[in-house]
């Protein structure tokens, strides 16, 4: 029979636990943290104090929904980092307690190659589309900004970064600056379906290689709503759709320029999205445009699996467990990974 691998992710504002069986997702339940809301951004000590009280429930519910007992467990899955170091500390610490109690080895997961990985997952009543060796992968979160070669399942290379903030960190910034509620991805994401994305120009960024940058972005857009505001107040409110419509369009080219651009150097036709970002539609249709044009294979993932999520980390662990990478007990969380 298929192993069972209990996954959990506790590095940013959700804490998620999900079990697989092979590579079919049994459960996957998320809690989000409402706590941050009201502050316009996660609040690193109240995201590990949450992760505390949600982690136990989280667990159970979703060995629960999966249908399992506990004693079927053969692995259990947990996010190293990148991420919060005291929200980090609680998966890894639970994960070590629960490994102990019940006798099984656990596997530790770099995010971001969990992000990628949510490609290789498969749904109980279909099987996903799944990329093919090499593929690229353009990593959009709120934390970071990559053009990723994917060799195979393990092996992973950045080609590309960003210099500066991610692409969610724009969406996010500049919601603010609009005074949109936080996360303002998913926020600007639905004005600017009612916006025309033509109506401003902001500057894209030049920078060399596959690199990114996005705080320029920021920056000028900042000013731009400053110099509006003078001569207007009312600015902001009277031109919120082709603001977000706009601004969402620029975060949008300036991805698919460097994607393209990989793409051409590689030789690869293979091309999938992961991450928070991904969920965005623009971006999403944009990919996907792109790839009638240029004869790509697209991968987009299934909604549930663009934002945090503990089955990516279960998918990676699962994998790891099968080359018997196994973590030791003294492992710690990592704040900051360089590679993949
Ligand atoms: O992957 P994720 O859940 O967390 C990190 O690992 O960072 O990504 C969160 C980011 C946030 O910046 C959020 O605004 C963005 O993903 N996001 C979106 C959309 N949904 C989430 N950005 C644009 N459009 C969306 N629909
Ligand atoms: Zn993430």
């Amino acid at each position: 029979m298929d192993i069972t691998i209990l996954g959990i992710e506790s590095s940013c504002d959700d804490t998620s636990a999900a079990v697989l069986r092979g590579r079919t997702l049994l459960s996957n339940v998320i809690a989000s943290q409402e706590v941050h809301r009201k502050y316009g951004g996660v609040i690193p000590e109240l995201a590990s104090r949450a992760h505390q009280q949600n982690i136990i429930p989280v667990v159970d519910t979703a060995i629960k929904e999966a249908g399992i007992s506990r004693s079927e467990i053969d692995g259990i899955a947990f996010t190293r980092g990148p991420g919060l170091l005291g929200s980090l500390m609680v998966g890894v610490s639970f994960a070590k307690g629960l490994s102990q109690a019940l006798n099984v080895p656990m596997m530790e997961v770099n995010h971001l190659q969990g992000h990628i990985s949510s490609h290789f997952i498969d749904l109980p009543d279909r099987t996903l589309p799944h990329p093919q060796f090499p593929f690229l992968c353009l990593l959009v979160s709120g934390g970071h900004t990559q053009i990723v070669l994917v060799k195979d399942y393990a092996q992973m290379e950045i080609l590309g970064t960003t210099i500066d903030d991610a692409a969610g960190e724009a969406f996010d910034k500049c919601a603010k600056v609009m005074g949109l509620p936080y996360p303002g991805g998913p926020v600007i994401d639905r004005l600017a379906k009612e916006g025309n994305p033509k109506r401003f120009k902001f500057a894209k960024p030049s920078v060399d290689g596959l690199d990114y940058s996005f705080s320029g972005l920021k920056t000028s857009f900042l000013y731009f709503l400053r110099d509006q505001m003078a001569e207007n107040p009312q600015f902001i409110e009277e031109n919120q759709a082709d603001l977000c419509a706009s601004l969402q369009s620029t975060i949008i080219d300036t991805l698919m320029i460097k994607l393209v651009k990989a793409a051409k150097s590689y030789d690869i036709t293979d091309i999938a999205i992961a991450g928070g970002v991904s969920a965005n539609s623009g971006l999403r249709n944009a990919i996907t445009e792109e790839g009638h044009r240029r004869g790509w294979n697209t991968f987009l993932p299934e909604f549930k699996f663009t934002t945090d999520n503990a089955a990516m980390i279960a998918i990676t662990g699962y994998f790891k467990y099968q080359r018997g990478e196994f973590a030791p007990m003294d492992i710690v969380p990592v704040a900051r990974v360089n590679q993949l």
